[in-house]
């Protein structure tokens, strides 16, 4: 909490407060991107971090949205929210598990506005930053085709691939991950939703891999297999005929 009364005293909260209400607005506080900022967090820190509004569901670091909770409660203003997401990222914890240099200058700017903005705000957001990243999973369905399937990892930095449907025909099937996100992720593919584990590819952040699978018809789920990502989200059906 390095970052906290850094800038508490001053700030404009009134182009915030316009925001909130109205919601046809993208402009935070000191002109920054709330749109840039939401598209900036998914990509760089919604990985470790839950924000309910951008849809997030990392479990690595602290849940944004309780971060802050008892404090805004208590009268915090977001614009000091702002500010300790700021001190946070230019300053984390040397001992703990947040990496350093991950944002600065305007996408820093722009990424705590958006989090200050919406932590601990229920509902969804409204106008154009309800389209600035697409929704998980909702992506074209993956069509097998001469017996490779591609499934991409969200190159948004979600955790999900880019569809959460995919069909293919009985036999063997290269299933191809190409993942551009920069966050570790594998795919493997199980009968049903809980069978055995049929195969899995090797665990990247970027650049593509593969498993080989021989498949019978039937529906099957293929999912990642880092730790907290298919409860974040990251799995799809895959359906074989
Ligand atoms: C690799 C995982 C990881 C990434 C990526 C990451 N964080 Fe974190 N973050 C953590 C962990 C772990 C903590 C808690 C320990 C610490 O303070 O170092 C944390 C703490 C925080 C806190 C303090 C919360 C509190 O309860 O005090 C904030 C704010 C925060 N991160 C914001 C961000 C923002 C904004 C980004 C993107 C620019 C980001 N984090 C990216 C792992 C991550």
């Amino acid at each position: 909490m390095q970052g906290l009364g850094r800038r508490a005293a001053g700030a404009p909260v009134l182009a915030a407060l316009a925001l909130a209400a109205g919601g046809c607005s993208v402009k935070g506080a000191d002109n920054a991107n709330l749109i840039a900022g939401k598209q900036q967090f998914v990509a760089k820190c919604g990985s470790c971090h839950t924000l309910a509004r951008a849809s997030t569901k990392g479990i690595i670091g602290p849940n944004l949205d309780e971060a802050f909770r008892q404090s805004l409660a208590e009268g915090l203003r977001r614009s000091t929210v702002r500010g300790v997401v700021e001190g946070q990222v230019l300053n984390p914890n040397p001992e703990g598990a947040m990496p350093k240099n991950l944002a600065s200058g305007a996408t820093l700017r722009d990424i705590a506005a958006y989090v200050s903005q919406v932590a601990d705000r229920p509902g969804q957001d409204t106008g154009l930053l309800a389209t600035a990243v697409a929704p998980p999973g909702s992506g074209k369905p993956a069509v097998e085709k001469a017996g490779k399937l591609t499934i991409p990892a969200s190159p948004t930095g979600q955790l999900a691939y880019v569809s959460n449907k995919a069909t293919a025909s009985a036999g063997p099937v290269t299933i191809e991950m190409p993942n551009s996100s920069g966050v570790n992720h594998n795919i493997a593919v199980q009968p049903g939703k809980s069978g055995p584990v049929l195969g899995a590819s090797s665990f990247i952040t970027k650049g593509t891999t593969s498993v080989k699978v021989t498949l019978k018809p039937g529906a099957y789920t293929f999912f990642c297999e880092v730790p907290g990502h298919r409860a974040a989200g990251m799995e799809g059906t895959l359906t074989v005929k």
